[in-house]
């Protein structure tokens, strides 16, 4: 369909408009604006806990999807400074105090590489995963994309979480989710679906909670698959360690 440039303009500044209008009803919004969460999406992460107690002090945590920060920053609060934090995106993330950063694509080996580096031989008592394709507007390729990050989280996950650990991922609803929770209930003692209140109504967006690991005996876990090569950039909040890479504005994310 061919649009004037006038007309176009006229749908972008409605659709901007009603954007802002929206972020600035939007209760989580100003919440997040007033305890100084980088995005909305971090009462996502808070309602979970909340419900399941997942992040205690002195844990470690995987936050894989982390930009702008606002799971990694809820993370870093409650496992205090004795516990971990690492935040994994493609994007930059600025420093977060009690987290270290890690700028790579989590579905290749050396980013992943990169977070069992900081993790040091510790085990890890939470893997979340807020992680999101970029939206082709295609509603079954982005549901398909999205249960790949899943997938890819969980077979990390089973190499690095502690027995009873938690798992959460975020997935687009689009009917192989089943597959994957069943998946899930394979590894873990308890798994149930969440759509916290901060999680959009008209979003298909939901959340995996699993909890109580049950690791595989050494040998079979070996075998599953692993994920591909590439490069990796570490931040280090502690050693204030940042690749020339990840000097770049952050954009605001206020619609997380
Ligand atoms: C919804 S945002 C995460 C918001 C974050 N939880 C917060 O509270 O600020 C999803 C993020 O997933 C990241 N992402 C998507 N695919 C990824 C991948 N393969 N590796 C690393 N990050 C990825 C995107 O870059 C994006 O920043």
């Amino acid at each position: 369909m061919h649009h004037s440039i006038p007309l176009l303009k006229r749908l972008y500044s409605t659709s901007s408009k009603n954007w802002m209008s929206r972020q600035a009803k939007d209760p989580y919004c100003k919440l997040a604006k007033a305890n100084q969460y980088r995005a909305r999406s971090a009462f996502k992460l808070i309602q979970i806990n909340d419900k399941y107690r997942i992040i205690q002090r002195n844990d470690v945590v995987v936050d894989c999807g982390a930009a702008p920060g606002g799971w990694t920053q809820v993370a870093a609060e409650k496992v205090t400074k004795k516990g971990l934090v690492i935040g994994i995106d493609l994007l930059p993330v600025d420093p977060i105090p009690n987290a270290h950063l890690i700028r790579g694509n989590f579905m290749r080996l050396k980013t992943q590489n990169a977070i069992r580096a900081l993790l040091d031989g510790r085990s890890v008592d939470l893997v979340c995963s807020d992680m999101a394709p970029s939206f082709s507007g295609n509603h079954t390729a982005d549901h398909a994309r999205s249960m790949e990050l899943c997938e890819s989280a969980l077979t990390f996950a089973e190499k690095v979480l502690s027995p009873g650990g938690s798992f959460v991922a975020k997935f687009l609803m689009g009917g192989t989710e089943h597959e994957f929770r069943k998946r899930l209930q394979t590894m873990f003692a308890k798994v149930k679906t969440e759509k916290p209140d901060a999680s959009r109504k008209q979003s298909t967006e939901g959340f995996f909670v699993a909890l109580g690991y049950k690791p595989l005996p050494k040998k079979i876990a070996a075998e599953s698959p692993a994920a591909v090569e590439d490069t990796a950039t570490v931040e280090s909040a502690a050693t204030k360690e940042k690749s020339k890479e990840t000097i770049m504005d952050m954009q605001s994310k206020s619609d997380m």
